[in-house]
């Protein structure tokens, strides 16, 4: 089984940049090692995890960082992109914390001996606990100690770092920790979500800046989810549910970052006690270029008219899901880079995520995820079409290097292109992982 593209693709460029990727909390484990943070906290309340896992030991990562080096470089990937744990490396006073840096300045070392670009995300959601202590994103005073953290990163990593991202996904920590209560901290209330997604924007904006300043040479962005959105039908109610449901959701992330503007519906939609806190001059840092932005994509999103919350989603019906349930649509990254690209002046776009949790039977040693490769191969054909249409892609992330703790699922959700027994720790790749190797290498070169 393999994947394969047009010889002509761009995709065949060895300037298209390949990659997997993981993130800390998900993968390290050692929470002995480092601060408590949200996701801590979190696993612990009953029936938070859906198998009642958590992050202590997770893939072992932090014990097993060199084989899992080796493994990145036998995948012939371009670049790992990874987040920095903030809890493992600063203290409570925001003092350096040498032992949880020279972590990352050893992996970000054994990277660059394999020859392999590193994209470093600086938050994936594991919040210090003392900050949550004191409001967390409900505080706009997070947003400036998360300026600092940046600041204090980006000077300690030196020209280690190919690229950075500020956030990964704010839409995850706002509305899915704050506004839904799902993720950490739980907390459910509407006007806390869109409070914390402001703050977590403004976060963005000012350490952008400073990575700007420190790091000049690297390419420092932002990485958001978006699920396109589409009306369950073709009435007129459904296609303004559609419009709102993604204004609500996921344009309300988009927009501001490269338009500076919240969208004026969606603003219109929030009650007066839910309007997000701008002050004088935050949606100028929020709003400014970047060097990249980075998409993560899974699926697509479906909405109907709601007579009392406007949009209600509609979930997949008689078509193909994963794992999550979530359905298989890769026309719909099409419609999603295209769509992007008429809307917005956009900067250059890499796709910094994108698999498939698939069940995975292990049989006489080896993982036949006929699925997940198929799932692939259809995204990435998905790519091929939208570069086509003339959005400027730099590269594409499969999501993940390796199974591991999937949020609030635990550890029942597989999405890696390797297997881990999390018994033994012992790592197997998978058919999708031998697949996605052979296609990196087998580019065509010069293209
Ligand atoms: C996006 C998140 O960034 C990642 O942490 C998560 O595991 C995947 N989606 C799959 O749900």
């Amino acid at each position: 089984m393999k994947l394969s593209v047009p010889t002509s693709s761009p995709l065949q460029s060895r300037d298209f940049i390949y990659g997997v990727a993981t993130s800390a909390f998900q993968i390290e484990g050692a929470s002995d090692r480092r601060l408590p943070c949200i996701w801590d906290t979190f696993c612990v309340q009953p029936g938070a995890i859906s198998d009642g896992s958590d992050g202590r030991i997770a893939c072992d990562h932090y014990h097993r960082w060199e084989q899992d080096l080796d493994l990145i470089a036998s995948l012939h990937v371009d670049a790992y992109r990874f987040s920095v744990s903030w809890p493992r490396v600063m203290d409570k006073d925001g003092n350096p914390n040498q032992v949880g840096i020279d972590f990352y300045l050893r992996l970000l070392d054994g990277l660059a001996a394999r020859n392999i670009k590193a994209f470093v995300t600086l938050y994936h959601w594991d919040l210090p606990q003392y900050l949550e202590d004191e409001g967390g994103w409900l505080n706009r005073e997070t947003a400036f100690k998360f300026r600092d953290y940046a600041d204090m990163v980006s000077r300690a990593f030196g020209d280690r770092v190919y690229s950075y991202a500020t956030l990964n996904e704010p839409f995850c920590s706002a509305y899915l920790g704050y506004e839904k209560g799902i993720h950490a901290p739980g907390i459910s209330d509407l006007a806390g979500g869109r409070r914390a997604s402001h703050h977590l924007l403004l976060a963005h904006g000012l350490a952008l800046k400073v990575l700007n300043k420190n790091s000049p040479d690297s390419l420092n962005g932002l990485v958001l989810n978006m699920s396109p959105t589409y009306p369950l039908s073709g009435s007129a109610e459904d296609r303004q549910a559609a419009v709102l449901a993604d204004d609500m959701l996921f344009n309300w992330y988009a927009q501001p970052v490269l338009a500076g503007t919240y969208p004026a519906a969606a603003l219109a939609h929030l009650p007066p006690e839910a309007q997000p806190p701008v002050e004088p001059g935050d949606m100028e840092l929020i709003a400014q270029p970047m060097d990249y932005l980075g998409l993560n994509y899974y699926t697509r999103a479906v909405f109907q008219a709601d007579p009392v919350q406007g949009f209600v989603e509609s979930p997949p019906n008689g078509v193909p899901v994963t794992d999550m349930g979530w359905e298989v649509c890769p026309q719909a990254l099409t419609d999603l880079l295209v769509g992007l690209n008429n809307r917005y002046e956009l900067p250059p776009l890499f796709i910094t995520e994108n698999g498939a949790a698939v069940v995975d039977e292990k049989i006489n040693g080896e993982i036949n995820d006929v699925d997940r490769l198929n799932y692939y191969q259809d995204h990435l054909n998905a790519v091929h079409d939208a570069i086509l249409q003339a959005v400027d892609i730099k590269g594409y992330f499969a999501w993940s290097l390796l199974d591991n703790f999937e949020w609030a699922l635990g550890h029942e959700k597989r999405f890696g292109i390797t297997y881990v027994d999390y018994a033994t720790q012992e790592r197997t790749l998978k058919a999708s992982g031998h697949a996605y190797a052979e296609f990196i290498n087998k580019r065509v070169a010069g293209n």
